[in-house]
């Protein structure tokens, strides 16, 4: 009987190399960019209590409603792997009682139960910062920069930032009225999902598909034509900052963010290159979310991006044809001794290198070796032999143009460092 080949669950994805050294390169300018902002990385777990996402990003959401994975640990606790970032670090800043302003970063795992297709996965990566106890526009304009720069650091310049206000607890209810007036008079128009939206979230209508829906919400209110004097005060501060820097973006009145906590500034990148799932990231300021925590009043911004989204839009980089990476090629038992010793001596030079032991066992051992070299992409080899250990030198052969050279063997790491 022969056994059953295993397959990865719908929704997720193995990173095998190089996508998985891509992938790690894409998070290694995540921090680099994040740390260049103040940003200091902050670790959570990758589960929490259900009511960490129920009662922040909310009860009218798609992503808490639909898309949580949610389960019962062994003893009835109800816990959920966490579909985003933001809820986990307050609760965390809370719980650890950091002292405020923080600047707060993270890049891990992440998970939504949704309709797997490209660009939108079952477990997926972001990376996430969040600026807490900052209060002014200016803290928004510099998170939006915050994504432009990071796109741009990976190769991103074609990406549109669409950015809107939302108003506060003073403003909000008079706009979210003055909709559900709006829509009443077309609930003929709207589909059923828009007509249960109506009743817990009005504004999520702008974000339907549906044509009808479309149509109806064309001449709708926008929230920002009802902002109160302090938030369309705070709106103005944003885009003064934004212009100040020349940073191209686009009003969008009917951007909706997905989750429930924001307040006043919203925000998210759009990239052509991704197909419908078109979001590479997006955030905004959520001045309530702590309170909602039982901690203190504390203004809060921030933004995640989706790694596997960045990755899909950054411009394709053609994959060198040979890794850094060195095999020490020996010409029978008797140099094993120095090679083993001399790709010791490599790596704590900083150079990656290899030795095929498994040469040992075959006739022809030096074309074994050579053979695995490039198999493995290797960028050269460096060949002790006989003649070379009677010599001190070391052949280096380079895989790529096939060219051997001589190299002394005192200057062998400063010259490997040189061609490889
Ligand atoms: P979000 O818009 O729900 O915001 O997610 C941010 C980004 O994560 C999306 O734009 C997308 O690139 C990526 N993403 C989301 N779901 C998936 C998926 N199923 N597959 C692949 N990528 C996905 C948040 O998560 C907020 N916590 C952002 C924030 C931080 N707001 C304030 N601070």
């Amino acid at each position: 009987m022969s056994a059953a080949k295993q397959s990865r669950p719908k929704g997720t994805q193995d990173l095998v190399p190089p996508e998985s050294e891509r992938r790690r390169a894409v998070e290694a300018a995540a921090r680099s960019v994040a740390g260049r902002f103040g940003f200091r990385e902050i670790i959570t777990p990758t589960f929490e209590h259900a009511d960490v996402f129920v009662k922040s990003s909310g009860e009218t959401s798609d992503v808490v409603l639909k898309e949580m994975y949610r389960f019962k640990d062994r003893a009835d606790r109800d816990l959920v792997l966490r579909p985003e970032g933001t809820p986990g670090v307050v609760r965390a800043v809370l719980e650890n009682n950091l002292a405020l302003p923080a600047r707060l970063c993270y890049v891990g795992p992440f998970f939504r139960y949704g309709r797997p297709q490209k660009g939108r996965l079952r477990e997926f990566g972001q990376l996430g910062v969040e600026a807490l106890g900052e209060a002014t526009g200016w803290t928004d304009a510099e998170l939006v920069t915050f994504g432009v720069e990071f796109f741009a650091e990976l190769g991103i310049t074609d990406c549109r930032v669409l950015l809107t206000s939302i108003g506060c607890r003073e403003c909000r209810p008079g706009y979210r009225s003055q909709l559900v007036d709006y829509l009443a008079g077309r609930k003929d128009q709207l589909c059923p999902d828009c007509l249960v939206r109506l009743e817990r979230n009005p504004m999520r209508v702008f974000d339907c598909k549906v044509e009808t829906c479309r149509v109806a919400v064309a001449d709708a209110p926008k929230p920002r034509g009802r902002l109160c004097p302090a938030c369309a005060e705070h709106f103005a501060v944003v885009r003064q900052a934004l212009d100040a820097r020349g940073l191209v973006y686009e009003i969008d009145d009917r951007l909706v963010r997905g989750l429930d906590y924001y307040s006043r500034t919203t925000f998210e990148y759009l990239s052509a290159r991704l197909g419908a799932q078109d979001s590479l990231g997006g955030g905004g300021r959520y001045d309530y979310l702590f309170e909602e925590f039982g901690g203190p009043a504390t203004p809060a911004a921030g933004l995640a991006i989706g790694l596997e989204r960045t990755m899909l839009a950054m411009p394709g980089t053609p994959e060198p044809a040979r890794r850094r990476l060195a095999f020490v090629v020996w010409f029978s038992a008797a140099e094993l001794d120095h090679a083993v010793k001399l790709a010791d001596r490599l790596r704590a030079g900083g150079i990656p290198c290899r030795i095929d032991f498994d040469a040992l066992g075959v006739e022809k051992k030096f074309k074994h070796q050579v053979k695995a070299a490039d198999a493995q992409g290797a960028g050269c080899c460096v060949i002790v032999g006989p003649d070379e250990l009677a010599r001190g030198v070391y052949s280096v052969k380079d895989l790529g143009s096939g060219e051997q050279t001589e190299v002394p063997a005192n200057i062998i790491i400063e010259h490997l460092r040189s061609v490889l």
